[in-house]
């Protein structure tokens, strides 16, 4: 008998031997450094028996094991190349020990086999599995490669294709995929698991099964022919490069090391995937990617908490106003079970709403995600009214109506004496005030913001917003609301522009001072994308709609007048004189319209750049002198520094709640894991020596107090105490 802390090991009678894993103090097998220790005193255990005649592996928990310990990744990669090979060969030697004791090995699967979970498997000889199996490789998601065997076994037990197919795609199987490719040897029902692993174990012992031909299989190289090995690994590097894009570097690394390794024998092989999981863990989309699974999942368990402390559950919604916002809260909610009422002034809206509900859910049922004959049932959780009856019988409203402050308040008003007294109130407003809007409320405390983003159904975050007499009880409802919708909840306090807007009309006035030193928007965009975001500023505008842009700006200039000037006389302002509205219009920076075989076209419109080429500042070729970097940097610079004011001020909590609101409610580009990493990426002495770079460009282009202290003490935003929450005490840096 063996006991650890997380794994244990029992010898019966008949020396069959049973390997349990039952991490403590984790809901879920992780391999973090403890564990692995524990595995190789565990199989020295095993080593030195004389009298088992074979060995089983399972969990005592409902999944067997979800990987590495990602919260190890950061403090283990930023220790350079030795640290990391280390961690790569303590697993090595483990897994390359079990494939090797002087019995068979069986693994008994359940639930979750992920990473390292997956890799220690696939050195087992057989693979029984029950039918909640999902299990992958999912290592290039998160920047680094399978460092752990998985690209050398994994082809060596499924062929080429199939390794490639999950390693490069990242994704999880299930139990019935996974069989019909070979990767596990049996399905069976969550019951009958151990008996039918065990069953298997007693086969190999008796000599039934050919275990040891397949241990053989898996350290010998690949069998193959050559002229095809090299036709099928050009194609699909080309494919894995083209789907990846050049800022997610792993995919295709994993593709070339099993190309590079397949006529190697293990270890050799071995070799080579160390080497480049050393060279991908020291990428910055390693460090991004690693980094924005720990603040998911420290966002995740907040709002969790939050969500528990509220007085009461949700059982029935409702939303005010069926236009895009309205519509698709309605859509989300109904989706996700929870029965809404959708009120809005005319019969023509309501029917507008629920045709987009109608539409959403077809697109579901075409991917595959819905059955058809669930349709109807999800659009009857969805209650269309012109009147505000049943209001009383609801937990939670989201007003979605017009963003008019005079309309909102007035519908606000309204509703609150329909609804009980208890219920939550909220609006989906993107930018009037929270406490503006509650004056005229009789129970403030139970207000607060619940900012989604468009399109509803497919943006996951939503800024809860806290006015100054909103309790914590209407917070706790809001959060735990958002979060039965499937999204990400981030509570934020209220200003102009809560958190999001606010940083990002900054960037766009960025954005209108290159146009008028005369960048064009075209190259603008051209860059930001290339630099990572899904879509240039002037696309995004054009999306955002530039009547909604020119107000907001409005309302961000009169809440911080020294930083974000009106746009009166701006170029967006001029575009929309001449009723470009942007993609609404299908005429804004860009003229948008569909070709002959119907797909969309965006071209870039005359009518925008003579308009613009009236606000130059002169007629100067300034584009010729700004380089790339500085597009960036002038694009980036006042999105930070805001961004730094918010948590200076503690409109958000802190820096991974920041990063992941950008993330998940912009589209930042993953694999620089936020503003504040891509900072701490290139370093705060780089940012700030840009910044002064640029400071006659305007407030916006100052760095913050916090930058500076960052700067004199060397510190950086991730190792600086506004990672942890901010209590709002003191300025202070590690
Ligand atoms: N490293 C560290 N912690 C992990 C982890 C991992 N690989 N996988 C799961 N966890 C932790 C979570 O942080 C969470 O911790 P908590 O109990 O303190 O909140 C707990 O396990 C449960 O995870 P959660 O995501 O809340 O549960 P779920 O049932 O929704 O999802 C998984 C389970 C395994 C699918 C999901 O956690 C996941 O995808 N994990 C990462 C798997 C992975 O990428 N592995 C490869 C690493 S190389």
């Amino acid at each position: 008998m063996y006991t650890g802390e997380n794994i244990g090991i029992t010898v019966s009678d008949n020396g069959i031997a049973e390997l349990t894993f039952d991490v403590q103090n984790s809901r879920v097998n992780i391999f973090n450094a403890q564990t692995v220790d524990e595995l190789s005193r565990a199989i020295e255990f095993l080593e030195s028996q004389s009298n088992i005649k074979g060995l089983l592996i399972g969990s005592a928990k409902a999944a067997f094991i979800a990987g590495a310990d990602i919260n190890e990744f950061a403090p283990i990669f930023s220790q350079g190349p030795d640290k990391i090979l280390e961690l790569l060969q303590k697993s090595n030697s483990n897994f390359n020990r079990i494939e090797s004791l002087p019995f068979p090995v069986v693994a008994a699967i359940n639930g979750f086999a992920l990473g390292g979970g997956c890799e220690m498997v696939l050195a087992c000889d057989y693979r029984m599995v029950s039918e909640d199996l999902r299990i992958g490789l999912p290592e290039t998601r998160l920047g680094i490669i399978p460092g752990w065997g998985g690209t050398v076994r994994l082809p060596r037990i499924a062929g080429i294709e199939t390794a490639v197919e999950w390693i490069a795609s990242g994704k999880e199987y299930s139990a019935t995929q996974a069989l019909k490719v070979g990767v596990v040897d049996g399905v069976t029902s969550v019951n009958q698991l151990n008996s039918s692993a065990m069953d298997v174990l007693q086969q190999c012992i008796d000599n039934k099964l050919p275990y040891l031909s397949r241990r053989q299989q898996k350290q010998s190289p690949l069998r193959h022919n050559d002229i095809e090995k090299n036709m099928a690994f050009m194609t699909c590097k080309a494919m894995v490069g083209a789907q990846a894009g050049q800022h997610y570097p792993a995919p295709l690394t994993a593709v070339t090391v099993i190309e590079k390794a397949a006529d190697l024998h293990r270890d050799k092989a071995l070799l080579i995937e160390s080497e480049a999981f050393v060279e991908m863990a020291q990428t910055q989309a390693a460090l991004s990617l690693s980094g924005i699974f720990v603040n998911d999942q420290q966002l995740m368990k907040k709002a969790k908490q939050l969500a528990k402390e509220a007085n009461s559950s949700i059982s029935k919604a409702a939303v005010l106003g069926a236009g895009i916002m309205g519509g698709g809260v309605a859509y989300q909610s109904a989706l996700k079970n929870i029965p809404i009422k959708l009120k809005d002034v005319q019969q023509a809206g309501l029917d507008l709403g629920l045709s987009e509900a109608n539409k959403l859910l077809n697109k579901r049922v075409k991917r595959g995600r819905l059955d058809s004959e669930n349709i109807g049932e999800v659009l009857n959780r969805i209650e269309p009214s012109l009147e505000y009856s049943g209001f009383d019988k609801v937990d939670i409203v989201v007003e979605a109506v017009v963003e008019k402050s005079e309309v909102k308040t007035a519908v606000l008003k309204e509703v609150e004496e329909k609804i009980h007294p208890e219920a939550i109130l909220t609006s989906n407003t993107s930018t009037i005030s929270i406490d503006f809007l509650a004056q005229s409320l009789q129970r403030p405390e139970n207000f607060c913001g619940m900012h989604f983003f468009n399109p509803v159904h497919a943006m996951p975050l939503v800024e809860v917003i806290r006015g100054d007499k909103t309790s914590d009880n209407a917070i706790a409802t809001t959060v735990a609301y958002a979060v039965a919708l499937g999204k990400k909840a981030i509570v934020v306090k209220d200003c102009p522009g809560f958190l999001v807007n606010r940083v990002l009309f900054p960037y766009f006035a960025g954005f209108s001072l290159l146009l008028c030193d005369g960048v064009s928007f075209e190259r603008i965009d051209k860059v930001m994308e290339k630099w990572g975001w899904p879509m240039g500023p002037a696309h995004l505008l054009d999306v955002v709609g530039l009547d909604t842009a020119v107000h907001a700006s409005g309302v961000m200039a009169d809440g911080f007048p020294e930083r974000m000037p009106r746009e009166n006389s701006s170029v967006i302002q001029a575009l929309l004189d001449a009723q470009r509205l942007g993609q609404k219009n299908q005429k804004g920076f860009y003229d948008y319209g569909t070709d002959k075989k119907g797909k969309p076209t965006k071209t870039v419109s005359d009518e925008a750049l003579e308009i613009i080429q009236l606000h130059r500042n002169d007629d100067n070729t300034e584009e010729n002198r700004c380089s790339e970097e500085e597009i960036v940097f002038r694009m980036m610079i006042p999105m930070a520094t805001e961004l730094s004011r918010c948590l200076e001020e503690n409109i958000v909590d802190n820096v991974a709640e920041a990063d992941m609101a950008l993330l998940y409610g912009l589209g930042f580009p993953p694999f620089r894991g936020g503003v504040f990493r891509w900072i701490d990426d290139i370093g705060i002495e780089c940012f700030c020596s840009m910044a002064e770079q640029f400071q006659h460009l305007g407030e916006s282009y100052r760095t913050t107090d916090t930058m500076k202290q960052l700067r004199n003490t060397g510190a950086s935003y991730y190792s600086s105490s506004f990672t942890q929450s901010n209590d709002g005490g003191d300025l202070y840096v590690n």
